[in-house]
């Protein structure tokens, strides 16, 4: 494989667990030996303060702000790099509030993450990019950048609009790109064993027929990690949703064609 393996977590609706899921997928990928990345691409900047990072959210310029709308900054992404126990993190910054008008107006206002990532582009096996709840060019741009998605879900109906609408947006940026981008997979999240939530996991599954859908559930220990700073995997490897968490980590890397070997000692350490 050329590069390391990019990785968008997206969806337009709300509070749905984009940040959630790819903090500690991000966890779960470091459990097993991988090196990782996570770009919070959000002007909310929640997995920058869930990373433990608030301060860097409001700091002084230059930011990935800077990076994305001027490209004489480009090059100054890899200083933007903050060193977590689990992993490295581009915050996001107050600045990013600015970004979308900003992008909207620039050249080759989707590809800007794409072309910083080129800074840093053999020094992880994975890049993962948290994106902001709604299909604006900041989206766009982790879409474009990683050409993957992973999609969490709320196991309610509201869902099938949602997924629908990203899907149309999804094809979109395909045409308009000339790219194409894989759906990784659809993490069912917050799940609950209400009548609903069963019934929407079967849709889910019949919905999505050749991608894999995981189910993590409603647990506290994932807003008690969140307030660490840390992946369930540093605040506390025996949750039982670890084992959801490196489920989807050892699926990504089969798909990404990493090879399992290797690793398998490390994931069974941090249980
Ligand atoms: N499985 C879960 N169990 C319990 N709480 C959860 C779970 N997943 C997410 N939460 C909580 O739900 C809220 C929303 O989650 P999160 O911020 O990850 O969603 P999001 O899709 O990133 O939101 P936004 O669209 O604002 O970026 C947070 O308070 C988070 O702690
Ligand atoms: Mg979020």
């Amino acid at each position: 494989m050329t590069g390391p393996a990019r990785l968008a977590f997206s969806n337009q609706k709300g509070g749905v667990g984009k940040t959630t899921v790819g903090i500690n997928v991000a966890g779960a990928l470091n459990a097993r030996g991988r090196d990782v990345l996570f770009v919070d691409l959000d002007p909310q900047g929640n997995a920058t303060e869930g990373l433990g990072f608030r301060d860097a959210y409001d700091e002084a310029p230059p930011s990935l702000f800077d990076v994305l709308t001027d490209p004489e900054r480009r090059e100054s992404f890899p200083d933007l790099v903050l060193d977590h126990p689990e992993m490295d993190v581009v915050p996001s910054n107050i600045d990013m509030t600015a970004a979308e008008p900003e992008l909207t107006l620039s050249r080759r206002g989707g590809e800007q993450l794409a072309l910083a990532l080129e800074t840093v582009e053999d020094d992880y096996d994975y890049v993962l990019v948290d994106c902001p709840p709604h299909l604006g060019y900041l989206t766009d741009n982790g879409l474009h950048a990683t050409r993957n998605v992973l999609i969490p879900a709320l196991a309610e109906s509201t869902s099938k609009r949602a997924l629908e609408l990203l899907f149309d947006h999804v094809e979109a940026l395909e045409l308009d790109y000339d790219i194409t981008i894989e759906e990784r997979g659809v993490v069912a999240n917050r799940v609950e064993s209400t009548n609903e939530g069963r019934t929407m996991l079967n849709w889910f599954d019949e919905a999505f027929p050749d991608i894999p859908v995981w189910e993590v559930r409603k647990r506290v220990a994932l807003q008690r990690a969140f307030s660490e700073g840390v992946s369930l995997f540093e605040y506390d490897p025996d949750v039982d949703m670890t084992e959801t968490f490196l489920d989807v980590a050892a699926d990504l890397d089969e798909q990404f064609g990493f090879d399992d070997g290797a690793t398998v000692e490390a994931a069974e350490v941090s249980r």
